[in-house]
């Protein structure tokens, strides 16, 4: 409804369920119904935005398309557009509060909700996949379209609240590197040789 009253047109939605768990059973989880709203709706408005204004010289629109898939451990929801992708180089910026590449709403309109603009719908899905100990993820394609995943855990024993804990050994973990040093990860500063030579 959103994208028509912007765009006066609208991309299909292609839907697809498998049960991995179950095969042919319907799928079912324990989630709070206003998160995955909130984490869906926010997907599905950039999707069609980036749908309708790559497309807008096509006569048709591509769909949308999604797969629910339920695992053993996690559901996850793909949505694939075809909306003309976002540069890899670009992708971790989406993530940020308030970068958009839409024009600022005129929030005292506040008969219409905007499509797209505030620049937080992305960092906030994330955080609500984040709260259950899920995940929210974008692979795109520079050039074809964006596939947006939702992993959501399964087991509604293992969606417990992930909340930040500000203590003395918590701050330490957020420190602690647990990669090892490599050309993608550079160890923090220059190794100290002269403690190396005096300790062999
Ligand atoms: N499926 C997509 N295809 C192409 N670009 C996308 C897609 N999803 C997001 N983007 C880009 O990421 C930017 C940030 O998205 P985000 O949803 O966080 O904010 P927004 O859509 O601009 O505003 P709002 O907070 O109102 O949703 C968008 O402005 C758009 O440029
Ligand atoms: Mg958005």
């Amino acid at each position: 409804m959103l994208c028509d009253q912007y765009y006066l047109t609208s991309p299909e939605l292609k839907l697809t369920q498998v049960n991995g768990k179950a095969p042919g059973e319907p799928i079912s989880i324990v989630y709070v119904p206003s998160h995955l709203f909130h984490m869906l709706f926010e997907l599905f408005k950039n999707s069609m935005r980036a749908t309708v204004e790559f497309q807008e010289n096509s006569p048709t629109l591509s769909p949308v398309e999604v797969i629910v898939v339920l695992g053993k451990e996690d559901l996850a929801i793909k949505i694939s557009d075809r909306g003309g992708g976002v540069p890899v180089r670009k992708i971790e910026r989406l993530f940020s509060y308030m970068y958009s590449t839409a024009p600022r709403p005129n929030v005292d309109d506040s008969r219409n909700t905007p499509l797209a603009g505030f620049g937080y719908g992305l960092p906030i899905s994330r955080l609500y996949a984040k709260y259950f100990q899920g995940d929210l993820n974008l692979y795109s394609i520079c050039g074809y379209g964006t596939d947006a995943i939702i992993y959501l855990k399964a087991l509604s024993t293992e969606s417990i609240e992930k909340l930040p804990v500000f203590n003395k050994s918590a701050s330490k973990h957020y420190q602690a590197s647990s990669e090892a040093d490599d050309w993608c990860v550079p160890s923090k500063g220059p190794k100290n040789m002269a403690k190396q030579s005096a300790a062999s």
